[in-house]
């Protein structure tokens, strides 16, 4: 079999952006530092008053689509994963299908549509249910369109605030793809958990503290799952893009992930000359033991040249965009791997036939781990994103337009807020049908 895996990407993030330390700090009464140094973020991004999931998912994927020169006939596949969704029966890529279906000649009546559901992680499985579609041979010839799109908003005034965003991602899925191919491993951790849930609400209930637990929990069991088929030396690996709820996190699960995958390596040894081995629970004799013996190491750890000369090449250069835009939930990890990707384009790194391993996770909650391998066709994709412009354009809101937006957005008020930037080129949210649906059309 050729191999499988994502020939090409887009990004749409929100229109508007909400500075943190300038503009939401002093407002919270905060430190600033607490959000730039601590979280790791600089700005969220919001979606103006005529953007939602709809709307950005398709803008994503009309510029993949112009770009690639492709027509509806060209995609078998239209895939949707969000956690933002706003109808429990018709899928977001109905509506999707239905915008793109207004600007090209053609239509999407033979593709298949569906949505995908488990909180962040589902941007990765509907990307493995493209693969394996393919892989399958069942595409006839055809690529998948899968977009990742979520308003990651949160209750004003809840522990999550900080880490809001939205955007989306378009990813084209084909057979000998120019950016990266999928491996066929994977690692999975998955567990029954209650740490961050919508049931039947908008705004999630999150327990923030156990969520950062369980993230690095299931992702310790993906790992040793995907180690029990493939190397995961760091040495293997020019990045690991992370799902980046906010970059904070990401200082925690590389830290796991690193002690993880240089145990019974010539790194361990290399590093135990200084701060010792790793402990090993077997030379313990009880858990309380064990895990501070851990803790210590892993302070150690975090100070060793070999540690940060890892952390600053595989881990730093996944963060920027995350930075810039805060959570978009489905879209996380991907953007991840393009602020890699962008990295070494601006840096002039050459990476055809390297490796990424790509570590996404959702809440509920389940790990996946996969490695890619980068295709020679990577930099002329990345370089074709307009990534800084879109980030640049935003409108900056003040702390009580920020406040209108919120309320906009939330489905439960009915608040008319009028917009801050003029549609141009794109689709927008035009208004609602007799049957409640929502009406989309395309503004030149
Ligand atoms: P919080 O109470 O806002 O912040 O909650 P904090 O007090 O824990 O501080 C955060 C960090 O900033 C800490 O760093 C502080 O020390 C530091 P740490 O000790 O953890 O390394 N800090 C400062 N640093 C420098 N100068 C200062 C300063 N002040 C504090 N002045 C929390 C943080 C993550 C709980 C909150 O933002 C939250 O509830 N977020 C939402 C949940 C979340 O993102 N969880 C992440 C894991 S779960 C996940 O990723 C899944 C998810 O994407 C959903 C899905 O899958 O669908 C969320």
């Amino acid at each position: 079999m050729t191999s499988v895996g994502i020939d090409a990407v887009e990004i749409w993030t929100g229109k508007l952006k909400l500075d943190l330390p300038e503009t939401f700090a002093p407002a919270q009464g905060d430190d600033p530092e607490k959000y730039t140094k601590g979280l790791g973020l600089e700005a969220s991004s919001f979606p103006d008053t005529y953007e939602d999931i709809v709307t950005m998912g398709a803008n994503a994927a009309k510029r993949l689509m112009d770009r690639k020169g492709l027509a509806p006939d060209d995609v078998g596949r239209i895939d949707v994963a969000t956690e933002s969704a706003f109808d429990n029966s018709k899928p977001v890529s109905t509506y999707v299908a239905g915008c793109l279906e207004q600007v090209y000649d053609g239509d999407f009546h033979h593709a298949n549509k569906g949505e995908r559901k488990f909180a962040c992680i589902s941007g990765t499985q509907a990307l493995d249910d493209a693969y394996n579609w393919i892989a399958a041979g069942r595409n006839r010839g055809r690529a998948a369109l899968v977009i990742a799109t979520d308003t990651a908003l949160y209750a004003r005034d809840s522990s999550g605030e900080a880490t809001q965003g939205a955007g989306a991602v378009a990813m084209l899925i084909d057979e000998d793809p120019s950016v990266v191919a999928l491996s066929h491993e994977q690692g999975y951790g998955s567990a029954d958990e209650t740490d961050f849930l919508k049931p039947q609400q908008q705004f999630p209930s999150v327990d923030g503290k156990r969520s950062m637990q369980v993230y690095l929990a299931r992702m310790r069991e993906a790992l040793e799952d995907f180690e029990s088929q493939a190397s995961t030396h760091p040495e293997d690996f020019a990045y690991v893009p992370f799902h980046t709820p906010f970059p904070g996190m990401v200082r925690k699960a590389g830290l796991l992930g690193y002690r993880h995958i240089a145990r019974n390596t010539d790194l361990e040894t290399e590093i135990a000359e200084e701060i010792g081995r790793q402990p090993r629970e077997e030379d313990f004799d009880d858990r309380e033991g064990y895990e501070e013996a851990i803790q210590s190491y892993m302070d150690d750890l975090k100070r060793t040249e070999q540690y940060q000369d890892w952390y600053d090449a595989a881990i730093e250069p996944t963060l920027s965009i995350s930075r810039q835009v805060g959570n978009w939930y489905t879209g996380s990890v991907h953007i991840a791997r393009v602020s890699a990707l962008l990295s070494a384009a601006e840096t002039g790194r050459g990476l055809t036939g390297d490796r990424l391993l790509v570590a996404s996770y959702g809440s509920g909650a389940q790990a996946e781990i996969h490695a890619e391998t980068v295709r020679e066709g990577w930099r002329e994709e990345v370089e074709a994103l307009t990534v800084d412009e879109q980030l640049r354009r935003r409108y900056d809101l003040t702390f009580e337009e920020y406040e209108r937006v919120h309320d906009a957005h939330n489905h439960d008020l009915d608040t008319e807020v009028e917009e801050f930037t003029q549609p141009s080129g794109e689709f927008v949210h035009a208004g609602w049908g007799r049957m409640n649906e929502r009406k989309y059309e395309y503004v030149e």
